[in-house]
């Protein structure tokens, strides 16, 4: 038999194989940290599984239209349009399986086989794979992403670029300069945008996170914007992503949907309809304040080794952190190793296209991140200072 050359050519994705290596090696019996973890160690907020329960006594577990019941739907569009001043209807937002599958259908329904897409470095795993499994060609700027290298991917033919601010790995966030220096190169070329916003509300800036359509909202008819309730509200297992953008493009991503998965679990709907009716905003507010502490806690702790150079990440719960040695470091080597030997879990940079860089989460406890860290400066002393 024949199988997929579209799909034959995906990689498998490094951050959950690793995870899932080092459950694999807990379950075992071995003492691992884990600093890989890309969702909070939070449980879900006890109103918004409450929501859950009310859904299922009350018999809301039948299927559901395919984009999403009317009343998230409509939640989702009045936040957003309230949020960003801008008008967005129910008809143009889609609920899906997660926000990894409103970007997948976003993308899906916005190339055509051999269309180039602009990824910025360091990116999130799953983009080129995304755009790779519909027939595009992910290409990547050289340098950090601005207005000169959009323009630059434009003329050699880009059709698109995907944003995340804040950004998975590196939790940056750009300053309202750089983000108009973008917008203004999107502006000029015409290209397409989708923004990934998914840790918009983990950012620990007062002023938030400048978004694409604040500094140009002439762009919305070619932005589409891609959230959901995973990070915020620690409802990583419950899969309730949305994406807003105009009507043909909703039109066009609902009907692939439609097709593939129908529509998100019901009763995770009912539950993310209450959190986006801000029934557990004090949850969510104790949250942003434990990953705060503990982002000053790492960045504090990791300061300390001199072979690691980082930017303390403004948003999200990640470092992304450069290993200082002689030529290029293998991440992947070097992570495998450290597995193994000090059974610490992290993420290699390359998984990110950033080789030569590790990814250290710290959606940790206090005293996970303190180990962790401890056992990373043991590791780093023991390979190259002795
Ligand atoms: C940048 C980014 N986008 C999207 C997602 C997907 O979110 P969800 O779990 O809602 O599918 C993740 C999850 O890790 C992410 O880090």
């Amino acid at each position: 038999m024949q199988y997929s050359r579209n799909i034959g050519h995906l990689s498998p994705s490094a951050t959950l194989q690793l995870s899932a290596k080092a459950k694999e090696m807990l379950q075992s019996g071995r003492d691992v940290v884990s600093l890989s973890a890309g969702q909070p160690d939070f449980p879900t907020p006890a109103p918004i599984a409450e929501a859950a329960f009310r859904a299922i006594s009350e018999g809301k577990t039948g299927y559901t239209a395919s984009s999403g019941i009317p009343e998230l739907r409509k939640a989702v569009a009045s936040g957003y349009s309230a949020r960003r001043g801008l008008e967005w209807s129910q008809s143009e937002v889609i609920v899906s399986c997660g926000a990894k599958f409103s970007l997948s259908i976003l993308i899906a329904s916005a190339i055509n086989p051999g269309d180039r897409v602009l990824l910025p470095r360091p990116y999130w795993v799953s983009y080129p794979e995304m755009v790779l499994t519909w027939g595009g060609i992910p290409v990547y700027p050289e340098g950090d992403i601005n207005g000169d290298s959009i323009r630059k991917a434009a003329a050699e033919g880009a059709v698109g670029v995907l944003l995340n601010y804040p950004s998975n790995p590196s939790g940056y966030v750009p300053t309202v300069e750089e983000m108009r220096n973008i917008a203004d190169a999107v502006a000029d070329t015409g290209i397409w945008v989708i923004s990934d916003d998914i840790y918009e509300d983990l950012c620990y800036l007062d002023s938030g996170t400048p978004h694409i359509l604040d500094v140009r909202p002439d762009l919305k008819e070619r932005t589409a914007v891609v959230s959901g309730v995973s990070k915020t509200y620690s409802m990583t297992g419950w899969r309730i992503g949305y994406c807003l953008c105009n009507a043909e493009w909703s039109r066009l991503a609902g009907m692939l949907q439609a097709h593939t998965t129908s529509n998100p679990c019901s009763i995770s709907q009912w539950a993310a309809l209450a959190a986006l009716e801000g029934s557990a905003e004090a949850q969510r507010a104790e949250m942003l304040q434990a990953f705060r502490n503990r982002r000053d806690l790492i960045c504090s702790l990791l300061s300390n080794e001199e072979r690691l150079q980082f930017e303390r990440p403004e948003g999200a719960f990640y470092v992304f952190a450069r290993v200082l040695v002689e030529g290029t470091l293998d991440s992947a080597e070097f992570c495998g190793e450290l597995l193994e030997k000090e059974e610490l879990a992290i993420i290699p940079g390359s998984a990110f296209g950033a080789e030569g860089y590790i990814r250290i989460s710290f959606a940790a406890s206090d005293e996970d991140i303190r180990e962790g860290v401890r056992r990373l400066g043991r590791f780093l002393r023991g390979r190259y200072d002795t």
